[in-house]
């Protein structure tokens, strides 16, 4: 089994969402021993620029084939699709940013989902999803500090998971588990920390 940690933010060691990973991936490997751990920062080295991939995305559409400037841009996406792609299990950790999710990751989302690769689509059927039936596993860590289950709409909404979720099961992958650590501007930050770690642990062990 191939494991690929995917994480968006940029905060290093101050991060809340890699601290939770961080508690996955050890109790990941601590289960299956002999496995690796690929870590991949999306921050860490910079994603294909999609202006010109756009451009190619299109002439794809079109039943052509990217050229030169366009044709560096499209090998570029498919070699990160391919990264991405080849795992058997991803856990993303995911900070809520401004409602949604961190930059960084949604061009992550639209540099990989091309046609042919991530869906297909039917003019009367509508989309075809490519990564199903793969038997691909995924876990996300969702945090946020304002924003939690339950507080009304003065706290903010969540386009965080809804979006995300919403992107992966449009994708095919839909065996999904969730690690949420919302301890909200009032909350107990201890007890979200505890069962956040506990419920990476527990899903970590038979991922
Ligand atoms: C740019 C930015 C935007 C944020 N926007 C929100 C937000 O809209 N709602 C919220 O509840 N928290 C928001 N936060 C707080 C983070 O979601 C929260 O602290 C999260 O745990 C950070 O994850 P990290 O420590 O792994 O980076 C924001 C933080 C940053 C840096």
């Amino acid at each position: 089994m191939s494991f690929l940690h995917i994480s968006s933010s940029p905060r290093g060691t101050d991060s809340e969402s890699l601290r939770i990973a961080r508690v996955f991936t050890d109790a990941y490997t601590e289960s299956h021993p002999g496995s690796e751990v690929e870590q991949w920062d999306l921050w860490g080295s910079p994603l294909p620029d999609m202006a010109l991939g756009a451009t190619a995305k299109m002439t794809v559409f079109g039943g052509g084939t990217p050229v030169g400037a366009e044709g560096e841009v499209w090998a570029q996406a498919r070699a990160t699709f391919e990264r991405f792609a080849a795992a058997d299990r991803v856990l993303f950790s995911v900070p809520m940013w401004n409602a949604g999710i961190p930059y960084v990751l949604k061009q992550f989302v639209d540099v990989v989902s091309q046609p042919g690769w991530i869906f297909g689509v039917d003019p009367v059927t509508g989309y075809r999803h490519l990564l199903a039936d793969r038997g691909t596993r995924v876990a996300v860590i969702y945090t946020s500090a304002v924003w939690g289950p339950g507080l009304g709409p003065e706290f903010g909404r969540d386009f965080q998971s809804t979006y995300f979720d919403d992107w992966l099961r449009w994708t095919g992958l839909t065996d999904i588990s969730e690690i949420r650590f919302h301890p909200t501007l009032t909350g107990d930050r201890a007890a979200e920390d505890a069962a956040a770690f506990a419920r990476a642990r527990d899903i970590a062990k038979t991922f």
